[in-house]
């Protein structure tokens, strides 16, 4: 009778340790019921846009922010025919102290918000002193000082309700010191520790945070104005070392709420840890050659 209930006691204790397990593996994202927000930011192309495709066909009402009017326009639109959801626009230039003001008081007002992706970005290519210092510290305002106000006016609400998530985009670049990379790799480190921290401290209240790492993905980022304003161009990069924008962000919202860091990709995850194994000087190296002497933003 003894062993019996030893038995049936270590079994239990077995399927309850699975079973938890397989909770706190399991991820957060779910689909909509037609009546929660997300809001991206950088949602007139790329990483954004494809954010906005994927969150709109599973049902969320969206906020889209970014600079360029007639391209979100054109995202709504497609949008809202073709899934039937609310898609609002905000034209906003998250560099900008009153734009960035608006986001908040706008973020600050949508019931109930579900998700926020601070995705907007972008890089510059040639060393720190041949950039201005303006394009830089707007770097940092942009992935840094945005990400940290809309944040902040999307917690409430998020925490209230016992439900939400935050989505940071940084970049596998935060793992290196690149050589003509110097604010793009800090700003986007910076993005990887914020969430990490944040993570911890929403963790009891039920609110996901994510540093989303892609490496190189097909989108406008190489060939946008600011990277190109230094007329340096990006090497031929192989063809296997880049993905979609589609299939980062597939893997963002599967992995949301498995690990705070998720980086798309086998290869991606395993150039991620080089510089842990490899000495900096090799890396900084063969970041410099893969640049052609110069950088190469990812
Ligand atoms: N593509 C890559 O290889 C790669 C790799 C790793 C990480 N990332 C990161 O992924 C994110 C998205 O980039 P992407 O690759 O999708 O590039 P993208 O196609 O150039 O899109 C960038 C988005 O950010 C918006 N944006 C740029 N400056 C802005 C500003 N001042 N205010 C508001 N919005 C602004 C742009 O819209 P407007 O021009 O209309 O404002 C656009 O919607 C970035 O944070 C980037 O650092 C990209």
């Amino acid at each position: 009778m003894r062993t019996w209930m030893i038995g049936l006691g270590v079994g239990f204790g077995a399927a309850l340790a699975v079973w938890t397990s397989r909770k706190q593996n399991s991820g957060v994202y779910r689909q909509s019921n037609g009546e929660e927000w997300a809001v991206i930011t950088g949602a007139s192309a790329g990483i954004g846009a494809a954010f906005a495709r994927h969150l709109a066909a599973d049902g969320y009402r969206l906020l889209l922010i970014a600079r360029r009017r007639e391209r979100l326009e054109h995202v709504a639109n497609e949008l809202s025919r073709r899934h039937g959801v609310e898609v609002e626009m905000l034209q906003a230039d998250l560099t900008q102290e009153n734009d960035i003001e608006r986001a908040v008081q706008v973020i600050g007002e949508l019931n109930p918000l579900a998700l926020l992706v601070n995705n907007a970005g972008f890089g510059t290519s040639g060393a720190f002193v041949d950039n201005t210092a303006t394009s830089q510290a707007q770097m940092v305002r942009l992935h840094a000082e945005a990400p940290i106000r809309l944040t902040r006016a999307a917690l409430p609400g998020m925490i209230a309700r016992r439900h939400g998530a935050i989505i940071n985009v940084a970049s596998t670049a935060a793992f290196y010191a690149l050589a003509g990379n110097a604010t793009y790799c800090a700003s986007k480190r910076f993005l990887i520790t914020f969430s990490e921290v944040l993570g911890v401290e929403l963790s009891k209240q039920r609110v996901a945070v994510q540093a989303l790492c892609p490496g190189f993905t097909r989108t406008e980022f190489h060939t946008s104005e600011m990277f190109r304003a230094s007329g340096k161009q990006l090497p031929d990069i192989p063809d296997f070392l880049w993905m979609s924008g589609e299939d980062v962000v597939a893997c963002s919202l599967r992995e949301l709420g498995r690990s705070t860091i998720c980086i798309p990709g086998r290869l991606n995850k395993l150039i991620a840890r080089l510089p842990a194994v490899l000495p900096s000087a090799v890396i900084a190296k063969a970041g410099g050659k893969l640049a052609g002497g110069d950088n190469f933003g990812m």
